[in-house]
């Protein structure tokens, strides 16, 4: 697909979809979500991934690994899975990190590219520098899990 095209369909796709809460919501729980509530909850987290996924479509660094996904399915458990390791009240309905990007022959620049994308999201959330970082610390955690060396 034309790297255009694909742009395009990401956009519409991401503006589509923006009003449809893709969290799986669980009732609440006494765990610390302090995480999750300082990334701006259900909305904040939802308002991240638009963002990320715009970043993505921007990025040529890395732009091409998405050519062929379904970007409402990536949209869709990205939230959740952001909204998990937030600690936030929902329950992670995609597959596992390794399932997902095994194979895919990651390598680490392609990763810290993925995590630029995601403090610029943030950034543009207006998310707290103190919440970011404690994301991208756990969002690091996940490295060993993504990528091939
Ligand atoms: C901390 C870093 C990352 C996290 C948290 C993450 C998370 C996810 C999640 C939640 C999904 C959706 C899984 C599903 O559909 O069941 C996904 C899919 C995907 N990820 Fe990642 N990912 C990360 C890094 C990367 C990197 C570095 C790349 C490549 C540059 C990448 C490429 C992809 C692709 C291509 C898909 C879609 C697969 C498909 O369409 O079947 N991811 N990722």
């Amino acid at each position: 697909m034309a790297a255009n095209t694909l742009r395009t369909s990401l956009f519409f796709g991401a503006a589509l979809v923006l009003s449809l809460g893709a969290c799986a919501t669980q009732p609440a729980t006494d765990a610390d979500d302090s995480l999750y509530q300082a990334l701006g909850a259900e909305q904040g987290i939802e308002q991240i991934a638009e963002n990320f996924i715009m970043e993505i479509a921007y990025d040529e660094r890395i732009f091409d690994r998405f050519a062929d996904s379904n970007v409402q399915r990536f949209r869709e458990k990205m939230i959740e899975h952001l909204c998990m390791v937030s600690d936030g009240p929902c329950e992670y309905t995609g597959d596992s990190m390794v399932l997902v990007h095994r194979g895919m022959d990651i390598n680490s620049a392609e990763f810290n590219a993925v995590v630029e994308n995601m403090m610029e999201a943030m950034d543009k959330a207006g998310t707290p520098l103190s919440a970011q970082n404690r994301l991208l610390e756990r969002l690091a955690g996940l490295r060993p899990e993504i990528i091939e060396i």
